[in-house]
């Protein structure tokens, strides 16, 4: 299958070509078919999620297990009766805080969606994306789109229209090129319950944001497990490897010079023990590193950790092209998106 390339013109979004390119996106969605997006966290691979023949070539071109749900991207609120049969109070109140944006919302899911999307659940994922792209290919299309990232299952996911390619090219009918993606971690995901809400996966959104505007308690989904050890089957898509580099992950934990010292420590034994090493390099950390052969990826400022999740999966991707057998990587403070970059790079480095 060849792979049509449609570029927007990001100094002019609205220009003809662009909307050219939007259009030709669309007809493509309308007639069953895949295409890849930006949207303000990272590339999704979009199918109108109405039509489930259209949402199965999503889960053969990533080769993506049935049991893993997908997310649907609305353009308007007009949409959203299309997708979820009954919205909460504290649902309500999410929408307006934080959308258009980065949050999906677990809602009781309208028979109109195909249980293929929601991989046979009851909920279904819902969020209206923020980037200028994503809306406008959306209201073209007129149908809400299912979209998991754009990436092989288990892979790293992108934030530029070449890291998509990569994964990609001639498994899909087209990539919208909107340029890199804003946050460059996904969206974070609740489910709202009558008493609290529980984050399914740690986002953009942080958790102290939800707390603000929600009426009930705010639990991730470790915390709710502790709670009821006695429930069983884990969530789809939540545990074991995932966001993956083909190179082994090293973590460095710590704070401060100790942090610093351990990362040193890190990257001189990963030279000793052979093999090709990588390091994520925050400004920091520049002094730690000294081995001539070490492959560097400069990460971005330490104290800035917007910038170091958007920068995550780019340096992940380019260190991994550059065949390093390990990647050495400080870990940011559980702190605001730092808790999202902190669980993609825990799930990177699972190795089950
Ligand atoms: O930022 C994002 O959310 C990006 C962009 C493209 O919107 N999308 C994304 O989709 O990250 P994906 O498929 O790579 O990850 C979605 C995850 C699933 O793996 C699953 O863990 C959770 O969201 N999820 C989706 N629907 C769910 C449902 N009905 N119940 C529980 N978890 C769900
Ligand atoms: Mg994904």
């Amino acid at each position: 299958m060849g792979t049509l390339r449609l570029k927007i013109d990001a100094a002019d979004p609205e220009s003809e070509a662009s909307r050219r390119a939007i259009a030709e996106a669309a007809k493509i969605l309308g007639g069953g078919g895949t295409v890849a997006f930006p949207t303000e966290t990272v590339y999704g691979l979009g199918a109108n999620a109405l039509n489930a023949e259209a949402v199965k070539k999503i889960f053969a071109a990533k080769e993506r297990p049935g049991w893993d749900p997908l997310i649907v991207h609305i353009g308007d609120r007009a949409m959203l009766e299309m997708v979820a049969a009954e919205v909460d109070q504290d649902a309500h109140r999410l929408m307006e805080a934080f959308w258009p944006g980065p949050l999906t919302l677990l809602l009781a899911k309208s028979p109109r969606i195909p249980e293929l999307v929601t991989a046979g659940l009851e909920r279904v994922g819902v969020r209206m994306p923020a980037h200028p792209v994503a809306r406008a290919l959306l209201l073209a299309a007129g149908v809400p789109v299912a979209a998991p990232s754009a990436n092989r299952f288990g892979r790293i996911s992108p934030t530029t229209a070449e890291h998509v390619a990569e994964d990609l090219a001639g498994r899909i009918d087209a990539i919208l090129d909107g340029g890199e993606t804003t946050h460059g971690v996904e969206s974070t995901v609740v489910e709202v319950r009558a008493d609290r809400c529980v984050i399914y996966r740690p986002g953009v959104i942080t958790r102290e944001q939800i707390a603000a505007v929600t009426a009930g308690e705010v639990s991730s989904r470790q915390e709710l497990r502790e709670e009821e050890a006695a429930q069983a089957a884990p969530s789809p898509g939540m545990g074991g490897r995932h966001y993956a580099p083909r190179a082994r992950l090293v973590l460095v934990e710590g704070e401060g010079p100790v942090q610093v010292e351990q990362f040193a420590h890190a990257v001189r034994q990963c030279e000793e023990a052979g093999g090709a090493v990588g390091v994520m390099l925050p400004d920091a950390f520049r002094e730690a590193v000294v081995e001539r052969g070490v492959r560097v990826f400069r990460w971005g400022r330490w104290d800035d950790a917007e910038e170091l999740a958007q920068r995550l999966y780019a340096g992940l991707r380019e260190l991994d092209a550059a065949g390093v057998t390990a990647i050495v990587c400080p870990m940011p403070r559980a702190e605001g998106i730092g808790v999202a970059v902190r669980d993609r790079l825990f799930r990177a480095g699972n190795r089950e």
